[in-house]
C-alpha cells in the first residue's frame, strides 16, 4: 500500500490527488524576463539548461535512450513561454547517462543536441563539490503545488537550502526509497520545493565571480514540498567529467 503511494508520488507524470494539504512550491517567485537566460523548456514537460550553444542538459528520465531523437521541441530565451520573442529549436540526438535506469536509482542526466546553435548564454557546471552545500536556486515551469495538474506559463524560481545526504536518506528510508547518496543533492524547506514538470531544470548558485553555475538537475521527490521529503537533484560535481565529454561529442 505504502509502496504504491510512493511510486505514484515520484512518477514524472502529473501527481494524483494525494489528499495532502496544498502547499505553494517554488516559493511563488515569478522570474523576470532575462533573469535566467540559459534555462529552457522541453516539450515532453521538463526543464533543461543550455550547457553549450547547441546542447541542453536535462534529466535522464526526461528523454529516451541514447541515439537519434527528433521528437523534442526546445523553447528558449524567455521566462514567459508565450512571449513573442521565444526561440525554438528541435532535438536531433540524445546522450543519456550510460548507467541510467530510473530517476531514484541515480545517473539521472542526459544531454540533447539541437538542430541549430542558439545565440543565448550558456550555464557552466560547478568545477567541484565545494559548492554542493548551502543555499541554491531552483526553477521550472512545473506545478506550483503537489495536487495541481497544471504546468505554468511563467518560469518560477526559489532559493532553498541543501540538506545533508544522511538526513535525506533517513527520511526516504521511512518511505522505503533508498537514496543514491553519491549521485544526489537534497534540498528544500518548509513549503518550498520543485514539483512535477520541473524535472531536468537546473539547480544553480553564484560562483565567487558572481556568475551562475549549475550544481544540480531536478530529479525526483515524494510529492512536493512535504516537510519530511526534500527534493532530490542529480549532483553535477559527481558527473561533471562525463557530462562534459558527452557535451563535447554533441558540439
Ligand atoms: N520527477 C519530477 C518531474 O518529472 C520532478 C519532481 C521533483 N519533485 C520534488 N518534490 N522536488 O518533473
Amino acid at each position: 500500500m505504502l509502496a504504491v503511494a510512493v511510486t505514484a508520488a515520484i512518477a514524472p507524470a502529473p501527481a494524483g490527488a494525494s489528499g495532502r494539504p496544498i502547499l505553494e512550491v517554488v516559493g511563488g517567485n515569478v522570474a523576470k524576463a532575462g533573469e535566467f537566460p540559459w534555462v529552457v523548456r522541453l516539450s515532453m514537460g521538463c526543464g533543461g539548461a543550455l550547457t553549450a550553444p547547441r546542447v541542453v542538459l536535462t534529466a535522464g528520465h526526461c528523454v529516451g535512450a541514447t541515439g537519434a531523437d527528433k521528437k523534442i521541441t526546445v523553447t528558449a530565451g524567455v521566462t514567459d513561454l508565450k512571449a513573442k520573442n521565444a526561440v525554438t529549436a528541435h532535438s536531433v540526438e540524445v546522450i543519456r547517462a550510460p548507467g541510467f535506469q530510473t530517476e531514484t536509482r541515480g545517473d539521472d542526466w542526459a544531454v540533447v543536441k539541437l538542430d541549430r546553435v542558439l545565440a543565448l548564454p550558456t550555464l557552466p557546471l560547478v568545477p567541484d563539490a565545494s559548492s554542493d552545500q548551502g543555499n541554491v536556486t531552483v526553477m521550472g515551469w512545473g506545478q506550483t503545488r503537489e495536487g495541481s495538474l497544471q504546468q505554468e506559463r511563467r518560469l518560477h524560481y526559489a532559493t532553498v537550502p541543501t540538506i545533508p545526504d544522511a538526513t535525506c536518506a533517513k527520511s526516504y528510508l521511512a518511505a522505503k526509497v533508498t537514496l543514491v547518496r553519491a549521485d544526489s543533492i537534497c534540498a528544500g524547506r518548509h513549503g518550498v520545493d520543485t514539483c512535477q514538470g520541473d524535472s531536468g531544470g537546473p539547480m544553480v548558485r553564484r560562483a565567487r565571480d558572481g556568475r551562475w553555475a549549475q550544481v544540480g538537475i531536478v530529479s525526483w521527490g515524494l510529492g512536493c514540498a512535504r516537510d519530511a521529503y526534500p527534493g532530490v537533484y542529480t549532483q553535477i560535481s559527481k558527473f561533471r567529467t562525463a557530462i562534459l565529454a558527452a557535451t563535447r561529442k554533441l558540439s
